[in-house]
């Protein structure tokens, strides 16, 4: 049986007394992939913020596992661990090598054994084909390969949810396809859930179990992934795919 991890009910997400998201519904079972595509300005990274903990929410429930999280992201320092997040930019520590900045939060916050932890940083950064750039800086590194070592170090928390926000959309077209390999086999051989915006359509279209189609600060479809490009059921996610020169 399908084992859910997450699961959003009517929430309503407020930046003042404007609102930025509109009763949002939708769950994602364990090794899913959840895409969330739309328009600029739409809501996407405000989403994952908030299910990140990195924004409150006023009303509407998300559960993890089955269990309600507090709505006041203070609480949630446990919960975090378990999401593991990577951005548009790559807040990777600019003082601290690579291996350093792997090794941080599941030794400091999680307090696991560094030998253990830095032999399986070790083995991420081989799967990145970065294990040579271990000891140097972030400043010493592309955008890609930074990218590429936000992601590890997010999974050396092992995660049971990544969200990735936009994260080769700042990137030189080169280094997008290394990064998006990465995400894909992250899905093909790991089966971790994950939940992406993205503006890569062909890869969305690839990686898509579910597709969230926002506009507005509100889901207009929510569809299986192929479906969704084959046959979008509303006119504004049509008119979004044709703007999208794929
Ligand atoms: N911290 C904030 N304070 C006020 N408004 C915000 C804030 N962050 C985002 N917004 C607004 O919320 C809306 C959705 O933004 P965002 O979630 O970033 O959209 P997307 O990621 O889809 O481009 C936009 O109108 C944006 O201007
Ligand atoms: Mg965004």
């Amino acid at each position: 049986m399908a084992e859910e991890i997450l699961k959003v009910e009517h929430l309503n997400k407020f930046y003042g007394d404007w609102q930025a998201l509109h009763d949002i519904n939708f769950s994602i079972n364990k090794g899913e992939v959840v895409t969330l595509l739309g328009p600029s300005g739409s809501g996407k990274s405000t989403l994952i913020r908030t299910l990140n903990g990195l924004e409150p929410f006023k009303d509407g429930r998300i559960y993890f596992h089955g269990k309600q999280v507090d709505p006041n992201p203070k609480t949630w320092q446990d919960l975090r661990q378990k999401i593991g997040m990577v951005f548009q930019s790559y807040d990777l520590f600019p003082n601290l090598t690579v291996l350093d900045n792997i090794l941080l939060a599941p030794v400091k916050v999680q307090g696991r054994d560094k030998a253990a932890v830095q032999k399986e940083a070790l083995e991420l950064l081989d799967r990145v084909e970065l294990r040579n750039h271990a000891d140097a800086y972030p400043r010493e590194l592309s955008g890609g390969q930074k990218q590429r070592i936000a992601i590890v170090r997010a999974l050396a928390m092992h995660p049971e949810l990544m969200l990735f926000d936009e994260v080769t959309a700042s990137l030189d077209p080169e280094m997008v396809r290394g990064v998006l390999k990465i995400i894909k086999e992250l899905s093909d051989q790991d089966h971790m859930t994950m939940i992406i915006v993205t503006h890569e359509m062909n890869f969305a279209a690839k990686i898509a179990d579910q597709v969230l189609f926002l506009e507005n600060g509100r889901i207009l479809e929510e569809t299986p992934g192929q479906q969704f490009f084959d046959h979008p059921q509303t006119d504004r996610a049509t008119e979004f795919l044709n703007s999208m020169d794929f």
